[in-house]
């Protein structure tokens, strides 16, 4: 059973607004799906795919990028905000897709980059030819040293290498990520008032939300002091307790402030953040009741396969977010970190990894708030291998090679068939290689199996949506052996996981669904979850 196709809700069955417990998918638009056939998906892709994200039984989608861009950073460097890159389609195709989304009751978020542009957005161009308007809208500095020729401060950039740039007249430009992407100035009224315009541009083509990338980042330490680099240092992870002059400044409070004013002019609409900071309690800075509606919490997607990690993590998340009266995001995996399927397989086989990660998603399902999916999650997609030269990712480069990069998290959605392109393209020369021997892993293979991965996520999300003893919110933690942990649901659900290496008893209940199968002698096996009413 799923929804029907006018069963468009705003509330959820608990009567709440429809963020505070939807399921996303992230689509990662360029490996989707591909409708013009350049190996590359896009948005009509998307749309054709809509009954498969209807009879999966997600409530909302955020889209990654597809803004006009050279594509530096895969449309994280966006060159204008407000129109749609040809190699993803058009304004119209965008309209279409949330049209149709809409009729079969899914919400479509978007991304949106505040903290920089890419250096051929028009506004930049006018930045390097010199002092001015456009300038004043980036991070612009003299340089240290004789004639200026040492950068204004010793900050690295996140993907390796110095975060200043310089140009022909002798300024330096801040750039946290690549030198393609310059940071903007968000002390300069006008940058938030450009925002303003996109969000507003966006919400009034019908979005129903903003996922913000690099949330934490618009507001650098005043003064923009020196940070501390370990000797021998060159990419400086994101900041650590407060410490990183280059992000989570008070100010920055003050943008989603302002986010959060523009959405709340419109009805039920929504932004997640994509906050990196160190500390339950500074990510719930970021959701206090006048900014942002959500956070990505990626406390879980960091906690290795262990019972008492996931406790520690599921504990201090909530704990963090009850205090200012937001709901938890659970997240296991993204665009920018190895799939949960291939880091639980580190220090065992491909097979456990899988089994883990189908065990792994019954607990972010289980959990009160919202889950956030990243396509092929529900295919238990593995990290793919890739050869050196076709990696795509800036990273690669920029680290001098010594890092690959994120191109293993991004291959292209196996849809059907035996061999690459597995009907994501009609071309064989997808934008990323697939692998030969993902016949197995395919929508098509897993789609009328009862025992796949797919299967799975469609029977949980169903049962999410629809069954009483998933009715309330909170959490009460139940007795449960060493490596084990469960917990139960005021309106009833008990979630127990085996994350240890023995069978162990299962708690009583009647058992309405098992990560995997279940022996006859009434244990939990290892790696292995289940939900009882
Ligand atoms: C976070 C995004 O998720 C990542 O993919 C991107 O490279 C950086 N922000 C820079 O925009």
């Amino acid at each position: 059973m799923h929804r029907s196709p006018d069963s468009r809700t705003t509330t959820s069955p608990r009567g709440d607004v429809w963020w505070k417990t939807a399921v996303f998918y992230q689509v990662y638009v360029r490996s989707f799906a591909d409708a013009d056939g350049d190996g590359v998906g896009d948005l009509a892709g998307i749309r054709a795919r809509l009954p498969y994200l209807h009879l999966l039984g997600v409530d909302a989608l955020w889209l990654t990028p597809f803004y006009p861009s050279p594509m530096v950073d895969h449309g994280y460097d966006v060159a204008d905000p407000r129109d749609v890159d040809p190699l993803f389609g058009t304004l119209a195709d965008f309209d279409a897709l949330v049209a149709d989304a809409h009729a079969l009751g899914i919400k479509v978020t978007v991304d949106l980059v505040p903290n920089h542009t890419s250096d051929r957005h028009v506004d930049f161009a006018g930045a390097v030819a010199g002092p001015g308007p456009e300038r004043a809208r980036y991070v612009f500095r003299d340089g240290r040293g004789d004639g200026g020729a040492e950068p204004p401060n010793n900050w690295r950039s996140i993907f390796g290498g110095p975060a200043w740039t310089r140009v022909p007249d002798g300024s330096w430009y801040l750039h946290l990520f690549t030198a393609e992407q310059p940071d903007l100035d968000w002390t300069n009224p006008e940058v938030a008032a450009d925002l303003e315009r996109t969000i507003r541009f966006w919400l009034d083509r019908g979005t129903d939300g903003f996922r913000i990338d690099v949330a934490h980042g618009m507001a650098k330490a005043a003064g923009l002091p020196d940070m501390d680099v370990p000797a021998g240092v060159d990419a400086v992870p994101n900041q650590r307790d407060g410490q990183d002059p280059r992000f989570d400044a008070e100010e920055v409070h003050d943008v989603h402030r302002m986010i959060r004013r523009v959405l709340d002019s419109y009805p039920e609409r929504m932004a997640v953040g994509e906050v990196w900071v160190d500390g339950d309690e500074r990510l719930a800075r970021y959701v206090r009741p006048d900014e942002l509606n959500l956070a990505f919490n990626f406390r879980l997607l960091q906690a290795d396969w262990d019972a008492a990690a996931f406790r520690e993590a599921i504990d201090a998340s909530l704990t963090a977010m009850l205090a200012v009266g937001a709901p938890t995001t659970w997240v296991l995996s993204n665009h920018d970190v190895v799939r949960h399927a291939t880091r639980y397989a580190v220090d065992a086989d491909e097979a456990t990894g899988r089994r883990r990660a189908r065990a792994a998603a019954m607990v972010q399902l289980a959990l009160p708030g919202v889950a956030y999916l990243y396509y092929g999650d529900e295919l238990a997609l593995p990290n793919v291998d890739l050869p050196d030269e076709v990696l795509q990712d800036p990273v690669w480069e920029r680290s001098g090679r010594t890092e690959r990069g994120r191109d293993g998290e991004r291959v292209p959605m196996p849809w059907s068939g035996e061999k690459p392109p597995y009907d994501f393209s009609s071309s064989a020369r997808t934008w990323l290689p697939m692998p030969d021997d993902w016949a197995h892993l395919t929508v098509e293979a897993q789609l009328e199996d009862p025992d796949s991965t797919l299967s799975l996520y469609r029977r949980a999300l169903e049962l999410r949506r629809e069954h009483p003893a998933f009715g309330r919110d909170g959490l009460e933690w139940f007795s449960a052996p060493a490596g084990c942990l469960a917990f139960r649901r005021p309106a009833g659900l008990l979630c127990a996981l085996n994350a240890s290496s023995e069978p162990v008893p299962m708690p009583p209940g009647d058992l309405l669904l098992a990560s995997g199968p279940l022996p006859p002698d009434g244990t939990l096996p290892a790696d292995t979850a289940v939900w009882l009413a």
